[in-house]
């Protein structure tokens, strides 16, 4: 007995007194998602007053969130951020998961999903017109959709939105080189090849046109 610790007796009636509190646990409130007859929609919890916006995500003005200049609906055409080998390459992951299945991973337009009864053919990337569109129209393309084409806010973030127009400007651009566009002293390591009629769509084999280097390079230019 004389092992046990020595309690006093006011001791223990502040430890019973104390244990006895039940206020917080008993304080009236709502499990998560409880109906409540309250409220004319039955819900018990409130939905957010339109418009709210938390803390820091006010994003409406900023170039790197629209793709727009200013409050204009005007695209930009500049990159919020410095084009780097990693943003190039998140980029065309991203394009490849993402568009490649009805732009194709060359952007021609020829993606498995729209050769199997999608309503539409997206157009080509190597068009005149979309070559020439600024960077901010391809990052609103995304945040929008286009047409019969869905957005992809959900499942792309901003900043990926950006490494895909990057990578798309690089496909462009590698759809349409010259021999202007090498650095000077270097050489094209070899001949764009050109195709007769439409590219193959991957599952179709393209027809190669034979050329000289000669001829190549005048239809480039
Ligand atoms: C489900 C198929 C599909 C996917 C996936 C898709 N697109 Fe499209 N896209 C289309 C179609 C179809 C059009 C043409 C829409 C129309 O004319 O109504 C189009 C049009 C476009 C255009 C051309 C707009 C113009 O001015 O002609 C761009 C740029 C574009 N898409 C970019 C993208 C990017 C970037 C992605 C990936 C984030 C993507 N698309 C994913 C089907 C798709």
């Amino acid at each position: 007995m004389s092992n046990l610790p020595k309690v006093s007796p006011f001791g223990l009636a502040v430890l019973l007194l104390v244990g006895c509190r039940q206020d917080m646990h008993d304080q009236p409130r709502f499990k998560p998602l409880a109906k409540n007859d309250f409220y004319t929609d039955l819900r018990s919890a409130r939905p957010l007053i339109e418009g709210t916006v938390a803390r820091g995500q006010l994003h409406e003005e900023t170039y790197f969130y629209t793709g727009t200049i200013g409050n204009s609906s005007t695209p930009g055409d500049y990159m919020p951020f410095p084009v780097t080998k990693e943003v190039l390459d998140r980029g065309r992951l991203r394009f490849n998961i993402y568009c490649a299945p009805c732009h194709s991973r060359l952007g021609d337009g020829n993606g498995i999903v729209p050769a199997h009864g999608f309503p539409r053919k997206p157009s080509s990337y190597h068009i005149d017109r979309l070559r020439k569109a600024p960077l901010g129209y391809f990052y609103g393309v995304i945040t929008h959709g286009f047409g019969i084409m869905p957005d992809y806010s959900a499942q792309v973030s901003p900043k990926d939105r950006w490494a895909i127009v990057a990578y798309i400007r690089a496909l462009q651009l590698s759809q349409n080189a010259s021999a202007d566009n090498t650095p000077p002293g270097q050489q094209m390591p070899s001949l764009m090849p050109r195709f007769r009629g439409v590219p193959g769509s991957g599952a179709t084999l393209p027809e190669i046109l034979r050329q000289s280097a000669g001829t190549a390079d005048q239809e480039s230019k």
